[in-house]
């Protein structure tokens, strides 16, 4: 079989109607306009109206991704949603959306946290380029607002809610997926949880009274997390395309908070404009957050034939996912041949960030004990 590539040929975006403003915001909770925009970057969110579920915005952001890539709902193979936020316990929220868009092939939900629609891409991709299905239905979105205590300032600030939907399709033409990576560290679980609601912690008196059925977040661990996680999972998977971070021609991040975005660029030397970002206006949306920030970076004509981008999402679980696409028809570039110029450049770039890596962790403890003995004296 001749090698197959898998691209991405259709895109789409459901967003609620209803605008919260940190104004709004500010009249629920004791927080303000000010704390979070320069704390997070986020103006405003959007929020779920009463007729919005998991399923109706997914399919409205799946049918516009069909209608892009010019196929009916008939030419699924495969429809895979992820989600932490579906509809039901049971059934799967992936057969509604099969079942809704009257498409007639399997379907997945996916949970994976923030991370789950890059877990979903990569899924959708290997399928593909192992010559099983053509064309896959890869969802991410997240009603999130149902989880979220809007008694605590800590956390209902971040989060809105959207759908995301993406076609994915087999081709001859090299392009597409380029490399990913998949992680998680289940160690830091508890960083960001719902207490009650699962096998261990079912519904109960208790669960309404601690307001237990709402999402709970060690905000500065996860924030940790996301900052190391962000740029180093990103480098690793753009040199394994054989590519370097300035061979990148977009950056598209988690949209969680502005701050972990610009530690990301500057721990990688790539100019702040090179990430994408919308997050001002939505919030951090979750599963929804990566392919939502794609389609409009589309959208706003960020992204031409050929170019390349470089995506990395991170959250609950804790987990992480990234991956290297090259979007359109065009050939890939000369970098991303095994013996190129790219390829040097990314070895000698690789083991110049392993030394400086290597010489931050000897230098810290030095310059801890310096700092000390100079604030004593
Ligand atoms: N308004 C006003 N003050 C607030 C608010 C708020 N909304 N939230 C917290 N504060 C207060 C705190 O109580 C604290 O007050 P104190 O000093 O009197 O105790 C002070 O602000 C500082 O709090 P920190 O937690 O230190 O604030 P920080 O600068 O770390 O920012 C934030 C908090 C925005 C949550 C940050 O830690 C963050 O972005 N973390 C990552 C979160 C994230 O990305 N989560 C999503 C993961 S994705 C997923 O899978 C869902």
């Amino acid at each position: 079989m001749s090698q197959r590539y898998a691209k991405i040929t259709g895109w789409g975006k459901y967003v609620p109607e209803r605008v919260v403003t940190n104004d709004d915001l500010a009249r629920m909770v004791d927080t303000s306009d000010e704390w979070i925009r320069t704390r997070t970057g986020i103006r405003e969110r959007r929020l779920r109206t009463e007729n919005d579920t998991t399923s109706s915005m997914s399919v409205a952001a799946a049918q516009q991704a069909l209608a892009v890539a010019g196929i009916t709902p008939g030419d699924l193979d495969l429809i895979i949603v992820a989600t932490s936020s579906p509809d039901y316990l049971l059934p799967s929220v992936a057969s509604q959306v099969q079942d809704m868009l009257g498409a007639q092939c399997g379907a997945f939900a996916l949970v994976a946290g923030c991370s789950g629609w890059v877990y979903g891409l990569v899924t959708a991709s290997q399928y593909i380029q192992s010559g099983a299905y053509n064309r896959i239905l890869v969802v991410g979105v997240e009603i999130i607002s149902f989880a979220l205590d809007f008694t605590d300032r800590t956390t209902c600030v971040l989060f809105g809610d959207a759908a995301a939907a993406t076609v994915v399709e087999a081709s001859d033409e090299p392009g597409g997926m380029l490399s990913f990576e998949l992680g998680s560290d289940g160690s830091g679980a508890m960083a960001l949880y719902v207490p009650d609601g699962g096998v261990v912690s079912p519904i109960s008196q208790r669960t309404v009274d601690e307001r237990r059925q709402y999402l709970r977040m060690n905000g500065q661990e996860v924030f940790k997390f996301a900052v190391r996680t962000l740029s180093n999972s990103l480098k690793r998977t753009i040199y394994d395309a054989g590519l370097t971070p300035d061979d990148i021609d977009l950056y598209i991040p988690h949209q969680a908070n502005a701050r972990i975005i610009e530690s990301a660029a500057r721990q990688m030397r790539v100019p702040l404009d090179k990430f994408y970002m919308n997050l001002e206006r939505y919030g951090n949306t979750s599963a929804a957050s990566v392919p939502l920030a794609l389609v409009e970076a589309v959208e706003e004509g960020r992204l031409k034939d050929g170019d390349l981008v470089a995506m990395c999402a991170f959250g609950a679980g804790l987990t992480w996912a990234s991956a290297v696409i090259q979007v359109g028809t065009g050939e890939i570039s000369p970098a991303h041949s095994l013996f190129s110029l790219g390829r040097a450049r990314y070895l000698a770039r690789r083991t110049s960030d392993a030394v400086l890596d290597s010489a931050q962790s000897a230098l810290l403890p030095l310059y801890t004990f310096w700092y000390g003995r100079r604030k004593k004296s």
